[in-house]
This record gives C-alpha cells, sequence and structure tokens, in this order.
C-alpha cells in the first residue's frame, strides 16, 4: 500500500480538522482508497503554542526548508493570505508536489497563474475547502457536471455572516455578540472584516466564477456589500413581511461576460435558501441542461473543512486537477446536435 507523504501549512481551525480526520479516518482511507497518508510537517507561527489536537513536537517547524527537507508529495494549505502562502505554493509546486488549498484569498486573486503553474510542472491543484466549507461544490462543478454550460451560480457562500444573521433574528444577540461567537468557534477569518464586509464570499464567487465560465470571461458588472450595517429592527420588519435579509453572492454568465455580486438580499421563507442557518452555506446551480441542482451544508469550521481537504487529497490519489470551463464548447455542441436556439 502506497504511503503518501504530506506536509501541513497551518494548524489552526482547518489544520486541526485535517489531523483530527486523518487520524480518527485513517482505516477507512486505506480500505476505501487503498493509501495511507502521513503527515512528515507542519509549518507553523509559534511551535510552544497550545494545540487542539496532539502533534508531535517534532512534525512541527517555523521553517519552510525544514519542511522541504521531508521532501512532501501532498502540500496543505491551511494558513491563508497572500504572502508568504502563496510563495510557499509556488516553491511547493515547483518541487512537484500536488496541492490542496483552503485558501480563497490567493485560490482568487492567483488561482490561474497557479493552475499555469502546476499543468508545467504536472501536478494537481485542488481547493474544494476555498468554497463552502463541507460542501462538495466545486468538485461537482469540475467534475460532475462537464456536460453542462453553467449559466449562473447564486447562494450564501459565508458561513460567519449567515451565524450572524440567523442569531440576530432568533435569538436577539447583538451584531457584535453574534460575530464574537462565529469567532470563537472558528468559523470567522483571522481579519473578520472579510466575512462582514463581504471580501470572502467574493472571493468565493470570483473562483466559481472561474472555473465554471474560465478565467478569461470578461467581468462586465460587479458589486460587494456586507452586513454590517444590518439593524435587528430592519430584520424584524422584514420578518413580518415575510422575508429573511440573507447575504447572496451570485455570478451569472451573458454572452458578453458575466456579472459578480455579493449583497444583502431579502429571501421570502418560501425559498430554501431562507431555512439556510447558522454557519451553513447554500449554493443553487443552473446548467443548460440539468436545469437547476441545489447543495446545502456546514460552509466553515473545522471538521467540515477538514473533510474537503481530506477528500480533495484523495482525488489527488485518484489524479484529478480542477480545470477551468472552456467557454462556448458546450454551446456549440448543444445548437450542432439539437439546432436549440442560443437564450
Ligand atoms: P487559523 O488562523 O485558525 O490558522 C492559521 C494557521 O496558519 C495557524 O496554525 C498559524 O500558526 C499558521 N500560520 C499563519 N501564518 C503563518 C506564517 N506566516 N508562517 C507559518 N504559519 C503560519 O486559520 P483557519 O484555520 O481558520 O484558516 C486557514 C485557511 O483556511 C484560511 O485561508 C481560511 O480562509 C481558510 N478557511 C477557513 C475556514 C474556517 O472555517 N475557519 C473554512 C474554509 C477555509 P500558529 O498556530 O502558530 O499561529
Ligand atoms: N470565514 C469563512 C466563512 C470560512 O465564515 O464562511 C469558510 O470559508
Amino acid at each position: 500500500m502506497k504511503t503518501w507523504k504530506i506536509a501541513l501549512l497551518g494548524l489552526g481551525t482547518v489544520g486541526s480538522g485535517v489531523m483530527t480526520i486523518l487520524h480518527t479516518h485513517a482505516t477507512r482511507i486505506e480500505k476505501q482508497a487503498g493509501v495511507k497518508f502521513e503527515v512528515v510537517g507542519v509549518l507553523v507561527r509559534d511551535v510552544k503554542k497550545p494545540r487542539r489536537v496532539k502533534v508531535k513536537r517534532e512534525l512541527l517547524t517555523t521553517e519552510i526548508e525544514t519542511i522541504w527537507e521531508k521532501n512532501p508529495e501532498i502540500v496543505i494549505d491551511a494558513m491563508g493570505g497572500i504572502s508568504p502562502a502563496l510563495g510557499y505554493i509556488e516553491q511547493a509546486i515547483e518541487r512537484k508536489c500536488h496541492v490542496v488549498s483552503a485558501n480563497k484569498e490567493m485560490i482568487a486573486a492567483y488561482g490561474t497563474h497557479l493552475h499555469r503553474l502546476a499543468d508545467k510542472n504536472g501536478v494537481s491543484l485542488l481547493y474544494e475547502a476555498s468554497v463552502g466549507g463541507g460542501i462538495p461544490i466545486l468538485n461537482a462543478l469540475s467534475q460532475l457536471l462537464k456536460a453542462n454550460r453553467i449559466t449562473r451560480v447564486y447562494g450564501i457562500l459565508n458561513g460567519t455572516t449567515n451565524y450572524i444573521l440567523t442569531k440576530m433574528e432568533e435569538e436577539g444577540l447583538t451584531y457584535q455578540e453574534a460575530l464574537e461567537q462565529a469567532q470563537e468557534f472558528g468559523f470567522a477569518e483571522a481579519d473578520p472584516t472579510a466575512d462582514v464586509e463581504g471580501y470572502d464570499a467574493f472571493n468565493k464567487i470570483q473562483i466559481i466564477a472561474n472555473l465554471c465560465f474560465g478565467p478569461d470571461t470578461p467581468v462586465l458588472e460587479q458589486e460587494r456589500e456586507g452586513i454590517a450595517s444590518i439593524t435587528g429592527e430592519e430584520m424584524k420588519v422584514c420578518e413580518k413581511l415575510g422575508y429573511r435579509i440573507k447575504l447572496l453572492a451570485s455570478a451569472e454568465r451573458t454572452d458578453a461576460g458575466c456579472c459578480l455580486r455579493v449583497v444583502p438580499t431579502l429571501v421570502p421563507y418560501a425559498h430554501p435558501l431562507s431555512g439556510v442557518k447558522n454557519e451553513c452555506n447554500g449554493v443553487f446551480i443552473t446548467g443548460d441542461v440539468v436545469g437547476d441542482v441545489s447543495f446545502t451544508g456546514k460552509g466553515a469550521g473545522a471538521l467540515p473543512t477538514g473533510s474537503a481537504i481530506v477528500e480533495d487529497m484523495l482525488n489527488i490519489v485518484r489524479g484529478w486537477t480542477f480545470t477551468p470551463d472552456k467557454e462556448g464548447l458546450m454551446r456549440e455542441d448543444v445548437e450542432q446536435s439539437t439546432g436549440v436556439e442560443k437564450v
């Protein structure tokens, strides 16, 4: 049985989730995939910090060179931010390591560059955990809905803001109290401004658009607004009118390009997204042949995010990588074979 050598960059909320799952699910992984994963090094800022998971002291290091000396085959980015994460991931790819990343900020900004580098070096780059926590949304878009031209994706893509809105509405918590709880549970970003101002959801919808529409599709319109100014009183008025306020992200494709938006939206009680609560996310995908498909599940937290990372590790073993859509290909196929008009 092959043993894959794993390097973990970061041992916070997400890194701890990965370590826990690799420990608790080792037998299942061996039986299902016929492989073992061995963590050979863990990069952190402070090796003396108390950890939520048991890790052998000799695995922890603050030096990236110590990680490379262990010759990992898969590098997991669970540290966040652009610098130094981007440089480390470039080094990993140039060293022919496969990469799994949870870092939406980096993938949204540098995903195309990293895909080119990964292709050049013959390695896989997967980042399911960067969007929707434990929901397999990117794998569905990249591997399972390939017959479809995706025209629209929309939904709740940030767990922290959904948690805040739920707690304000259902338990009467203040915005600040609910945010502090989301931080305690590890849902929020290191700087929660990214969550509450909509930057995190925008990064995620950008990643989805790059994957579904292709990175060269022009962005015709974009809008980003957060939830920081929403009050409990406003929520009560909406409730009386039969609506919940949700921070919705959307990506829509037209023939000329695409529109990306993150905006607080009134969602009627009858719509399934109004029932998506706490840190859960909900995503609706429209494909030109399948119609609407939806996913809901935990969008943040140690184990759901760790689940997405371990799934990607298994997908690397299967030889998968994410490949952005090649715009126009399916449309031409459909028109030629069925005579369906452009809509
Ligand atoms: P945390 O802040 O909990 O953990 C970050 C980890 O990275 C820590 O272990 C920290 O070390 C380490 N680290 C940070 N900077 C450096 C550095 N310069 N050198 C070495 N180590 C460093 O973050 P999360 O686990 O919450 O998030 C990690 C990534 O996953 C982010 O990109 C985030 O956006 C993404 N993500 C988070 C989710 C969540 O629910 N929290 C869900 C999906 C994605 P130390 O512990 O010593 O400080
Ligand atoms: N801060 C992010 C959120 C983590 O709350 O959705 C998951 O990507």
